[in-house]
């Protein structure tokens, strides 16, 4: 059937499924490869988009759920999106793999509270998972987006 919603501002209507995941087809028939395949089964971040400025679990979405509504990938913050510039500023990715995700969550969080609490990043962020522990990282990212952070203490210099 076709299915007609919003990818990152732009008008998209494809031909699917109405249970096809929305993952699939964000990355097979819409090509944005940004947003990532982790579990499949809505445990551990690495597909999440916004829906209408929420975060959702794209691998277990079926794509019939976002017709008519607005979808914002990774691609659709552009770049420059105060996370993704502390996100670089922090050095925050280890394998990178888990990071459009935590970024997506992130950006949410970061939409509805200006200046997050640790309980309050904790809350949000508890459904993502890195497989590299850079939850330490993440944390200091997102209080460095809202600037209320102190930057991670850099390792010393060497001496001679
Ligand atoms: S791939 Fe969707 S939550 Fe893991
Ligand atoms: S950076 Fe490797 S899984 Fe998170």
């Amino acid at each position: 059937m076709a299915i007609a919603f919003e990818v990152n501002g732009k008008a998209v209507t494809v031909q699917a499924a109405e249970d096809t995941p929305l993952l699939w087809v964000l990355r097979d028939e819409v090509g944005l490869t940004g947003t990532k395949f982790g579990c499949g089964i809505a445990q551990c971040g690495a597909c999440t988009v916004h829906l209408d400025g929420q975060p959702v679990r794209s691998c277990s979405l079926p794509v019939s759920a976002a017709a008519g509504l607005k979808v914002t990938t990774i691609e659709g913050l552009g770049g420059s999106h105060p996370a993704q510039q502390a996100w670089a500023k922090l050095d925050v990715p280890q394998c990178g793999y888990c990071q459009s995700g935590q970024i997506m969550s992130a950006a949410a969080l970061l939409a509805e509270k200006k200046a997050p609490t640790d309980e309050e990043i904790d809350a949000a962020m508890s459904g993502n998972i890195c497989r590299c522990g850079t939850y330490q990282r993440i944390r200091a990212a997102i209080k460095e987006a809202a600037g209320i952070g102190a930057a991670l203490p850099t390792a010393a210099a060497p001496t001679s």
